[in-house]
Protein backbone atom coordinates (compact mmCIF):
# COMPACT_ATOMS: atom_id res chain seq x y z
CA UNK A 1 0.00 0.00 0.00
CA UNK A 2 1.45 3.14 -1.12
CA UNK A 3 1.93 5.80 2.17
CA UNK A 4 -1.11 8.22 2.45
CA UNK A 5 0.39 10.43 4.63
CA UNK A 6 2.23 13.69 4.47
CA UNK A 7 5.72 12.58 4.65
CA UNK A 8 6.58 16.25 5.53
CA UNK A 9 4.09 17.10 8.33
CA UNK A 10 6.05 17.92 11.41
CA UNK A 11 5.59 15.31 14.62
CA UNK A 12 7.74 17.06 16.41
CA UNK A 13 11.77 16.85 17.19
CA UNK A 14 12.97 13.66 19.46
CA UNK A 15 15.85 14.14 21.80
CA UNK A 16 15.86 17.97 21.43
CA UNK A 17 18.70 18.77 23.94
CA UNK A 18 20.46 16.32 22.78
CA UNK A 19 19.77 18.04 19.23
CA UNK A 20 20.78 21.18 20.59
CA UNK A 21 23.31 20.46 22.62
CA UNK A 22 25.57 18.87 19.94
CA UNK A 23 24.68 21.59 17.23
CA UNK A 24 25.98 23.85 20.09
CA UNK A 25 29.27 21.63 20.89
CA UNK A 26 29.60 21.82 16.70
CA UNK A 27 30.08 25.32 16.75
CA UNK A 28 32.25 25.78 19.53
CA UNK A 29 34.45 23.14 18.53
CA UNK A 30 34.25 25.13 14.96
CA UNK A 31 35.81 28.46 16.76
CA UNK A 32 38.58 26.39 18.15
CA UNK A 33 39.12 24.78 15.40
CA UNK A 34 39.56 27.97 12.61
CA UNK A 35 41.29 29.82 15.79
CA UNK A 36 43.63 26.83 16.04
CA UNK A 37 44.55 26.35 12.18
CA UNK A 38 44.91 30.13 12.21
CA UNK A 39 47.88 30.64 14.31
CA UNK A 40 51.31 30.55 13.68
CA UNK A 41 52.94 26.60 13.09
CA UNK A 42 49.09 25.57 13.12
CA UNK A 43 50.29 22.86 10.46
CA UNK A 44 53.88 21.75 11.88
CA UNK A 45 54.01 17.98 12.95
CA UNK A 46 51.34 17.31 15.91
CA UNK A 47 49.70 20.51 16.01
CA UNK A 48 48.68 19.60 12.63
CA UNK A 49 47.18 16.10 13.95
CA UNK A 50 45.26 18.28 16.28
CA UNK A 51 43.79 20.64 14.46
CA UNK A 52 42.57 17.62 12.41
CA UNK A 53 41.13 15.76 15.17
CA UNK A 54 39.23 18.78 16.01
CA UNK A 55 38.19 19.06 12.93
CA UNK A 56 36.73 15.88 12.81
CA UNK A 57 35.67 15.71 15.87
CA UNK A 58 33.65 19.45 15.04
CA UNK A 59 31.90 17.66 11.36
CA UNK A 60 30.60 14.90 14.04
CA UNK A 61 28.79 17.18 16.14
CA UNK A 62 27.33 18.56 12.96
CA UNK A 63 26.83 14.92 11.14
CA UNK A 64 24.51 14.34 14.62
CA UNK A 65 22.87 17.10 15.42
CA UNK A 66 22.18 17.43 11.42
CA UNK A 67 20.45 13.93 11.62
CA UNK A 68 18.91 14.41 14.49
CA UNK A 69 17.12 17.71 12.50
CA UNK A 70 16.18 15.70 9.61
CA UNK A 71 14.68 12.69 11.09
CA UNK A 72 12.37 15.39 12.87
CA UNK A 73 11.22 16.58 9.50
CA UNK A 74 10.93 13.42 6.64
CA UNK A 75 12.77 10.78 7.52
CA UNK A 76 10.86 9.23 10.59
CA UNK A 77 7.54 9.58 8.65
CA UNK A 78 9.47 7.43 6.12
CA UNK A 79 10.83 5.23 8.22
CA UNK A 80 7.30 4.75 9.93
CA UNK A 81 6.08 4.51 6.56
CA UNK A 82 8.19 1.75 5.77
CA UNK A 83 7.63 -0.61 8.94
CA UNK A 84 3.35 -0.05 8.22
CA UNK A 85 3.72 -0.72 4.32
CA UNK A 86 5.47 -3.99 5.35
CA UNK A 87 2.74 -5.19 7.68
CA UNK A 88 0.18 -6.16 4.57
CA UNK A 89 -2.55 -4.97 6.62
CA UNK A 90 -6.17 -5.97 6.41
CA UNK A 91 -7.53 -2.84 7.42
CA UNK A 92 -9.76 -3.67 10.09
CA UNK A 93 -7.21 -4.48 12.93
CA UNK A 94 -7.18 -3.01 16.40
CA UNK A 95 -3.71 -1.20 16.78
CA UNK A 96 -1.92 -0.01 19.73
CA UNK A 97 1.57 2.53 19.42
CA UNK A 98 3.50 3.12 22.51
CA UNK A 99 4.78 5.88 23.68
CA UNK A 100 2.54 7.79 20.76
CA UNK A 101 3.95 11.07 20.90
CA UNK A 102 2.34 13.84 18.32
CA UNK A 103 1.00 11.21 16.69
CA UNK A 104 3.09 9.70 14.06
CA UNK A 105 2.87 5.67 14.10
CA UNK A 106 -1.09 6.79 14.64
CA UNK A 107 -1.66 8.66 11.35
CA UNK A 108 0.10 5.66 9.90
CA UNK A 109 -1.86 3.60 11.43
CA UNK A 110 -5.12 5.19 11.09
CA UNK A 111 -4.97 5.55 7.22
CA UNK A 112 -4.01 1.87 6.59
CA UNK A 113 -6.97 0.74 9.32
CA UNK A 114 -10.14 2.44 8.08
CA UNK A 115 -12.23 -0.89 9.74
CA UNK A 116 -10.02 -1.14 12.59
CA UNK A 117 -9.03 0.68 16.20
CA UNK A 118 -6.65 2.76 16.68
CA UNK A 119 -5.07 3.72 20.34
CA UNK A 120 -1.90 5.89 20.92
CA UNK A 121 -0.69 5.55 24.81
CA UNK A 122 1.73 7.95 25.96
CA UNK A 123 2.72 9.56 29.48
CA UNK A 124 4.24 12.66 27.93
CA UNK A 125 7.82 12.64 29.32
CA UNK A 126 9.60 16.11 29.25
CA UNK A 127 12.56 16.14 27.10
CA UNK A 128 12.09 12.88 24.84
CA UNK A 129 9.94 14.87 22.39
CA UNK A 130 9.05 18.69 21.44
CA UNK A 131 5.94 19.78 21.62
CA UNK A 132 4.55 16.66 23.33
CA UNK A 133 1.38 16.57 25.32
CA UNK A 134 -2.08 15.12 25.15
CA UNK A 135 -3.69 18.18 23.48
CA UNK A 136 -0.40 18.29 21.20
CA UNK A 137 -0.93 15.01 20.03
CA UNK A 138 -4.99 15.54 19.39
CA UNK A 139 -4.37 18.89 18.07
CA UNK A 140 -1.38 17.58 15.59
CA UNK A 141 -3.74 14.85 14.44
CA UNK A 142 -6.36 16.94 13.98
CA UNK A 143 -3.85 19.25 11.52
CA UNK A 144 -3.00 16.04 9.66
CA UNK A 145 -6.56 15.12 8.69
CA UNK A 146 -6.68 12.03 10.75
CA UNK A 147 -9.62 10.85 12.21
CA UNK A 148 -10.35 8.30 14.91
CA UNK A 149 -7.60 7.95 16.85
CA UNK A 150 -7.88 7.46 20.69
CA UNK A 151 -5.02 8.70 22.51
CA UNK A 152 -4.93 8.14 25.94
CA UNK A 153 -2.39 9.21 29.07
CA UNK A 154 0.02 6.39 30.35
CA UNK A 155 2.85 4.74 30.92
CA UNK A 156 3.24 1.77 28.88
CA UNK A 157 5.03 -0.50 32.10
CA UNK A 158 1.92 -0.39 33.14
CA UNK A 159 -0.99 0.03 29.91
CA UNK A 160 -4.24 1.31 30.42
CA UNK A 161 -5.40 -1.46 28.07
CA UNK A 162 -7.70 -5.02 28.58
CA UNK A 163 -5.79 -8.19 28.07
CA UNK A 164 -6.21 -9.60 24.50
CA UNK A 165 -7.31 -5.87 23.64
CA UNK A 166 -5.41 -5.49 19.78
CA UNK A 167 -3.99 -7.30 16.83
CA UNK A 168 -0.98 -4.87 16.38
CA UNK A 169 1.31 -3.22 18.99
CA UNK A 170 3.79 -0.78 17.34
CA UNK A 171 6.00 1.56 18.51
CA UNK A 172 8.87 4.36 17.69
CA UNK A 173 12.09 4.86 19.52
CA UNK A 174 10.42 4.39 23.19
CA UNK A 175 11.87 1.63 24.55
CA UNK A 176 15.06 2.86 23.79
CA UNK A 177 14.35 5.74 25.97
CA UNK A 178 13.01 3.75 29.24
CA UNK A 179 15.34 4.48 32.34
CA UNK A 180 16.66 0.65 32.61
CA UNK A 181 16.34 -2.94 31.05
CA UNK A 182 13.88 -3.74 33.83
CA UNK A 183 11.61 -1.03 32.57
CA UNK A 184 12.32 -2.34 28.80
CA UNK A 185 11.04 -5.80 30.78
CA UNK A 186 8.15 -4.80 31.85
CA UNK A 187 7.15 -2.90 28.76
CA UNK A 188 8.01 -6.26 26.64
CA UNK A 189 5.43 -8.17 29.29
CA UNK A 190 2.62 -5.48 28.85
CA UNK A 191 3.08 -5.29 25.05
CA UNK A 192 2.38 -9.08 24.89
CA UNK A 193 -0.33 -8.97 27.60
CA UNK A 194 -2.36 -6.79 25.29
CA UNK A 195 -2.05 -8.44 22.23
CA UNK A 196 -4.15 -10.97 21.48
CA UNK A 197 -3.47 -14.48 19.78
CA UNK A 198 -2.15 -14.26 16.18
CA UNK A 199 -1.13 -10.77 17.08
CA UNK A 200 1.97 -8.79 16.38
CA UNK A 201 4.46 -6.49 17.58
CA UNK A 202 6.59 -4.33 14.78
CA UNK A 203 9.15 -1.97 16.61
CA UNK A 204 11.33 0.41 15.16
CA UNK A 205 14.24 1.07 18.59
CA UNK A 206 17.96 2.71 18.05
CA UNK A 207 19.18 0.80 21.17
CA UNK A 208 19.07 -2.27 23.83
CA UNK A 209 17.30 -4.40 20.81
CA UNK A 210 19.02 -7.37 22.16
CA UNK A 211 17.22 -7.44 25.36
CA UNK A 212 13.81 -6.60 24.03
CA UNK A 213 13.87 -9.56 21.98
CA UNK A 214 14.92 -12.12 24.43
CA UNK A 215 12.34 -10.56 26.38
CA UNK A 216 9.48 -11.30 23.48
CA UNK A 217 11.37 -15.20 23.29
CA UNK A 218 11.12 -15.75 26.61
CA UNK A 219 7.49 -14.69 26.84
CA UNK A 220 7.13 -17.41 24.03
CA UNK A 221 6.71 -15.11 20.70
CA UNK A 222 9.66 -17.50 19.38
CA UNK A 223 9.26 -15.86 16.15
CA UNK A 224 11.14 -12.58 16.88
CA UNK A 225 13.56 -10.72 15.27
CA UNK A 226 15.39 -7.81 15.04
CA UNK A 227 16.96 -6.66 11.97
CA UNK A 228 19.89 -4.60 10.91
CA UNK A 229 20.24 -0.95 11.59
CA UNK A 230 19.19 1.60 8.64
CA UNK A 231 21.12 4.46 8.74
CA UNK A 232 18.24 6.86 7.41
CA UNK A 233 17.53 8.11 10.55
CA UNK A 234 19.76 9.36 13.45
CA UNK A 235 19.78 7.36 15.79
CA UNK A 236 19.65 4.59 13.42
CA UNK A 237 17.00 2.41 13.60
CA UNK A 238 16.64 -1.56 14.20
CA UNK A 239 13.01 -3.66 13.20
CA UNK A 240 11.65 -6.01 15.66
CA UNK A 241 8.92 -7.96 14.58
CA UNK A 242 6.96 -11.00 16.41
CA UNK A 243 3.92 -12.69 16.77
CA UNK A 244 1.88 -13.92 19.57
CA UNK A 245 1.26 -17.52 19.17
CA UNK A 246 -2.42 -18.48 18.31
CA UNK A 247 -4.37 -19.68 21.22
CA UNK A 248 -4.01 -23.51 21.70
CA UNK A 249 -7.51 -25.24 20.41
CA UNK A 250 -10.23 -27.10 22.38
C1 LIG B 1 11.38 10.02 20.91
S1 LIG B 1 9.69 10.17 21.31
C2 LIG B 1 8.96 9.17 20.03
C3 LIG B 1 7.51 9.49 19.84
C4 LIG B 1 6.77 8.70 18.76
N1 LIG B 1 6.86 7.28 19.02
C5 LIG B 1 7.27 9.01 17.37
O1 LIG B 1 7.63 8.07 16.67
O2 LIG B 1 7.26 10.18 16.97
C6 LIG B 1 9.53 9.11 22.74
C7 LIG B 1 8.12 9.13 23.32
O3 LIG B 1 8.01 8.09 24.29
C8 LIG B 1 7.24 8.57 25.37
N2 LIG B 1 7.54 7.75 26.56
C9 LIG B 1 8.74 7.55 27.14
N3 LIG B 1 8.64 6.74 28.21
C10 LIG B 1 7.33 6.41 28.30
C11 LIG B 1 6.57 5.60 29.20
N4 LIG B 1 7.14 4.96 30.22
N5 LIG B 1 5.25 5.46 28.98
C12 LIG B 1 4.64 6.09 27.95
N6 LIG B 1 5.30 6.88 27.07
C13 LIG B 1 6.63 7.05 27.25
C14 LIG B 1 7.67 10.03 25.50
O4 LIG B 1 6.73 10.80 26.22
C15 LIG B 1 7.76 10.43 24.03
O5 LIG B 1 6.54 10.93 23.55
Amino acid sequence: MPAEVDPNFPYGLDRPRQARATAGVGMILGVVTLVSALLPGAFDGARALFVLVLLLACLSSFVISGGLFRTASASKVKAADRLLNGLDLRGDEDALDLGCGTGLMCAGLAVRLPDGQVTGVDAWIEGQLTPNGHKVTKRTLSLAGVKGVTVRTGSIRELPVQDDAVDLVVSRDVLALLPSDTARVEAVRELVRVLRPGGRVALLEPFRTRIVVRELRTLGLTDATRSRRRWTTMPPLRTITATKPPAPRG
